[in-house]
Formats: C-alpha cells, sequence, structure tokens
C-alpha cells in the first residue's frame, strides 16, 4: 500500500461486534489509519473505550453530537475515509444502506461517502438466507458496495450454517487485497451457485494402502474462495488435503474418486458453474483386500489390476442442462493442443491449463500461471494468464468464466 490508507469502520449490533478490536488491529498492522462508528446497538456488544484505545482516536456514534462534530463534522468524517468497511453488518443496516437510508451517524457517513465500502455480513443463518436479505445484498452489490460473505459454522444463537461474522486476520486481508486486487472480482459470481473439486483422491489397495498424487489441493482452494469473494455460494469438495477451508464456503469432504463423484453428482444439477481442479485418480485397485497384502505375497513381481474409474467432470458436462464448467489440465508437452482435445473430449466450457514440467509452477507451488481456453461462436479463444500467485490466477479464471456465464445465459 503507497502512503497510509484512512479506513473508516463502522460496527453494527451484532454478536461479532466482539471482534472487531481485533479487526482494528490487524488493518493497523497492515498500514492502515483508523476511525471508528458504531451503531447505538453496537454499544452493546463491544464497549468505545476498548475502540479508541485499539484505533487511538475518539469513537462516533451520534450524528447530533456537539463536541464531536466540533472536532470532525460528519461530512468531513465522510471525506477523511479513503475505504468504508463495515462489521459486522447486520440485516437491519444492510436494509438500511440498500435503501438509502440516514437515520443515524453510519448510513449518514456512507452516503456522504464517495469512497468504495466492503461489508462483511453476520447475523442468524435464517436471517442470511431470507430472500429480503438476498435482494438487499444485490442491490448493494449493483451499487458497487463489496461483500465479503459470512463464515459457515456453529453460530452463537446455537444454529449451524452460515452467518457468522468472519474471522478479523481474514477479514482484514480480504480488505487489503480487495485493495491491490487487479481484477475487479467482486459481484461477478453475485447470485451464482458453484461447485468446486479439488485436492487428490485416494484409491485403496489394502486397509493400509493407497494410490493417489501430488496435488496439495491449494489451486482448488483458491478458486473456491475467489468464487466466494465474486458473490458466489460456493460448494467444495475436497479429496484429503491440510488446508483450511476459505471462510464463507461449503466444505465436503471425500477420499476416492467414486464418493468424489456421488458428492458432486448428488449436487451438480443445482449449480450454475462447476469448477473441476480435482486431481481425480484415473484408476482404482478392481479389487480391495479385506487384509493388508503381505510382502511375502510373491517372491518377486506381483501384478495390481486396475479399473478405470468415473471422469466425474465429463459426467456433469453430459448433464441435460448442465452448468458453465471449467476444468483443469496439468500437461507436461504439446500443452495447447492437449488442453483443446480435452476441451472436446470432455463437452465441457473453459479449460485452464498449466505446464507443469516447468519446476517454478504446478504442483505443490503457490505460483502458477496458465493458458486459459473457451469455446466462442465459431471456434476457441484463449488468454495468457501470467506468472503470480494462485489467488491472483484464481481472480482471472473467475471474472473471465463469469463473463462467459453471463454470455451463454443472456
Ligand atoms: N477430472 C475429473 N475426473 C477424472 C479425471 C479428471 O473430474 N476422473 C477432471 C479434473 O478435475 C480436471 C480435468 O478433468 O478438471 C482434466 O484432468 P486431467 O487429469 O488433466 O485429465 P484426464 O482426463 O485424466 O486426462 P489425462 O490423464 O489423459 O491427461
Amino acid at each position: 500500500m503507497s502512503g497510509q490508507m484512512n479506513i473508516l469502520l463502522g460496527i453494527a449490533g451484532g454478536i461479532g461486534a466482539y471482534k472487531t478490536p481485533m479487526l482494528v488491529r490487524e488493518l493497523a498492522k497492515a498500514g492502515a489509519r483508523i476511525r471508528t462508528v458504531m451503531t447505538r446497538a453496537a454499544h452493546e456488544f463491544v464497549t468505545p473505550l476498548s475502540l479508541q484505545a485499539v484505533s487511538g482516536f475518539e469513537v462516533r456514534s451520534e450524528t447530533f453530537d456537539q463536541s464531536a462534530e466540533a472536532a470532525m463534522s460528519h461530512i468531513e468524517l465522510a471525506r477523511w475515509a479513503d475505504l468504508i468497511v463495515i462489521a459486522p453488518a447486520t440485516a437491519h443496516l444492510i436494509a438500511r444502506l440498500a435503501h438509502g437510508l440516514a437515520d443515524d451517524l453510519l448510513t449518514t457517513v456512507v452516503l456522504a461517502s464517495t469512497a468504495p465500502v466492503v461489508i462483511a455480513p453476520a447475523m442468524n443463518m435464517h436471517m442470511w438466507s431470507h430472500v429480503a436479505t438476498e435482494r438487499n445484498c444485490e442491490r448493494l452489490t449493483e451499487m458497487g458496495y463489496s461483500i465479503i460473505r459470512p463464515d459457515v459454522g456453529e453460530q452463537a444463537c446455537g444454529d449451524e450454517g452460515p452467518g457468522r461474522m468472519v474471522e478479523p486476520h481474514y477479514l482484514a486481508a480480504q480488505v487489503m487485497a480487495l485493495l491491490q486486487k487487479s481484477v475487479r472480482i467482486e459481484g461477478s459470481l453475485a447470485g451464482r451457485k458453484v461447485l468446486v473439486t479439488a485436492g487428490p483422491t485416494r484409491e485403496a489397495i489394502d486397509p493400509v494402502r493407497y494410490l493417489t498424487n501430488h496435488s496439495s489441493g491449494r489451486q482448488g482452494f483458491a478458486m473456491s474462495r475467489a468464487a466466494c469473494e465474486a458473490g458466489a455460494e460456493v460448494t467444495l469438495v475436497s479429496g484429503p488435503v491440510s488446508l483450511e477451508t476459505p471462510p464463507g464456503v461449503q466444505r465436503i469432504d471425500v477420499v476416492s474418486a467414486k464418493d468424489m463423484r456421488d458428492a458432486v453428482m448428488a449436487r451438480a444439477p443445482q449449480m450454475d458453474m462447476m469448477i473441476a481442479v480435482a486431481a481425480v485418480s484415473d484408476f482404482a485397485p478392481v479389487e480391495l483386500a479385506e487384509h493388508k497384502i503381505k510382502r511375502h505375497k510373491a517372491a518377486g513381481n506381483w501384478m495390481l489390476e486396475l479399473a478405470a474409474n468415473p471422469d466425474v467432470l465429463a459426467e456433469v458436462a453430459a448433464l441435460d442442462d448442465a452448468p458453465f464448467t471449467v476444468g483443469f489440465a496439468a500437461e507436461t508437452r504439446d500443452v495447447k493442443d492437449n488442453a483443446r482435445s480435452k476441451l472436446e473430449a470432455k463437452g465441457i466450457d473453459m479449460i485452464a491449463v498449466n505446464d507443469v514440467s516447468n519446476q517454478m509452477i504446478g504442483f505443490n507451488s503457490s505460483n502458477n500461471a496458465m493458458t486459459l481456453m473457451w469455446r466462442e461462436a465459431g471456434g476457441v479463444a484463449s488468454e495468457r494468464l501470467a506468472f503470480s500467485s494462485k489467488d491472483e490466477i484464481a481472480a482471472r479464471i473467475i471474472v473471465r468464466a463469469g463473463t462467459c456465464l453471463s454470455a451463454r445465459d443472456g
């Protein structure tokens, strides 16, 4: 970040407000100057004194506070902000913002400011999935606000589902990433349902051995994170990996290719997009030995019979009314030709291909360079995604896939 960024943090009255002093510290660590504005209800969950202590600025709440207004009027406050972050944003605050109300200091400052606005909603899962909240969020997205979707998990009210405010360190990283992103991803998949497969699969030989590959799952997880940032409702079907689930993503763990196929096929018909990043094992042992195969099974060599696994992506692409399908290919030679044949053979809409013969990219590396190819009237179009982080590559693929999906629909 060049120069010091002024961030106005708006805090509404939800349980997630107790995390905001940590958020202030995380944003300050990233180099920002932070002033806070609380709604009246927010005072029930966090004290102004804590926020003042960590931000170093007096906390504002009332529109008609004479001494605070004399020091910095609400209009000056609106001008001061380079960015407005609202966390937690309750259903009520989202509704007020979506309708342009200015009935307290926070909503007034938002209306009076020309700075970009980032919102981190947090509420009970039923309030979050209520059509009224959905419509209000759509309105805010149309108005150019960025929405960082809530986390999925156990809620303060005892329900289990999406609605928890994302953790401060993640939220701060997202806010900083939004400021630095070269492509504008927010809203590009708003209202879409996206299924992502990631990681390797394991095909059991006996109770202790299996066939697998080197996939780390990082690119698939980056894709699911990017789809979520783009406003989609994301389901991630993952093979065994040691990665944290991106906030807001619904994760389903599977082991074998057949498990992955079952988990995917049960959901694919309801999806708008399927992004297959998993390195699915192409073969599985024909028989699973009931007991560990002993070393003396054969004096010398022995044969393990393998059968072809289902092609998960091709099965989805073959569905009537299939979602927009994006495949990933790792190739060691004839990269573009192989990718083009895969696009045809699997009947998919788009393919992202990388050259894994290059040691700098691909498996187990956090950087990547890819070529993206997709069907276009009269042929196949392509775009080179230059060497950069897996997150950046993911963002560019999502933006391109979102554009193609909208073109297909419209
Ligand atoms: N894929 C899949 N199910 C499989 C194999 C692959 O869903 N059984 C998906 C991958 O997730 C990826 C794409 O298909 O998006 C291409 O994977 P890749 O391994 O490159 O393709 P294969 O069909 O296995 O081709 P080959 O091994 O011959 O290169």
